[in-house]
């Protein structure tokens, strides 16, 4: 759809984590390496959230708590779907406050797929064109957020992002 080589991505499946049952947090990170290898290097996320009751998904929120200076002062970008007609704004609204306290910057281009079951093809090709636009304004105010923070990381001192 949308050509981006100024963006170098990994897509990370919360289905593909094996959580531990009764402990939680950022004690059993070390379980974990990858995912921090891959927070580590980058300079920006985009969390795509399907809506559950109103909310996001536990196994996506176990996920992120696994770690926790290592999100600070990165972008975040946001993705809501769901079934029904106003899901996407929903997860998106209960996103923000918890990302926010991994210490994550958000923008403010959200992207959402509302009624998800119409907005793709069995071959996974999306259907709606008005997406083009969306999608890359959504990216390009990522990378403007994301390059901006990693000069700060880079330049600005503070006590928040020591080497980690
Ligand atoms: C437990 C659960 C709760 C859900 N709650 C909502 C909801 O509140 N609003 C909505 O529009 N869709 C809701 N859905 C539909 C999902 O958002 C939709 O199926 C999803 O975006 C696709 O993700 P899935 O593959 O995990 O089902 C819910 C689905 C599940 C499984």
């Amino acid at each position: 759809m949308l050509a981006r080589p100024d963006i170098e991505t990994e897509l990370v499946d919360v289905a593909d984590f094996s959580l531990p049952q009764g402990d939680y947090g950022t004690d059993i990170k070390d379980q974990f390496p990858q995912w921090r290898d891959t927070i580590v290097g980058a300079d920006g996320l985009v969390i795509v959230a399907p809506e559950y009751n109103h909310g996001y998904p536990g196994a996506l929120k176990s996920v992120l708590d696994l770690l926790l200076k290592e999100y600070i002062h990165k972008a975040v970008a946001l993705v809501g779907v769901s079934a029904g007609p106003w899901g996407g704004t929903r997860v998106i609204e209960a996103l923000v406050p918890m990302v926010r306290e991994l210490g994550l910057a958000v923008t403010f281009t959200d992207l959402q797929f509302p009624t998800v079951q119409s907005k793709f093809d069995e071959t996974g090709k999306l259907l709606d064109d008005a997406y083009e636009k969306r999608v890359r304004g959504f990216l390009d105010e990522l990378v403007w957020m994301s390059r901006t923070l990693k000069w700060g990381r880079a330049n600005l001192p503070s006590k928040h992002h020591p080497s980690i």
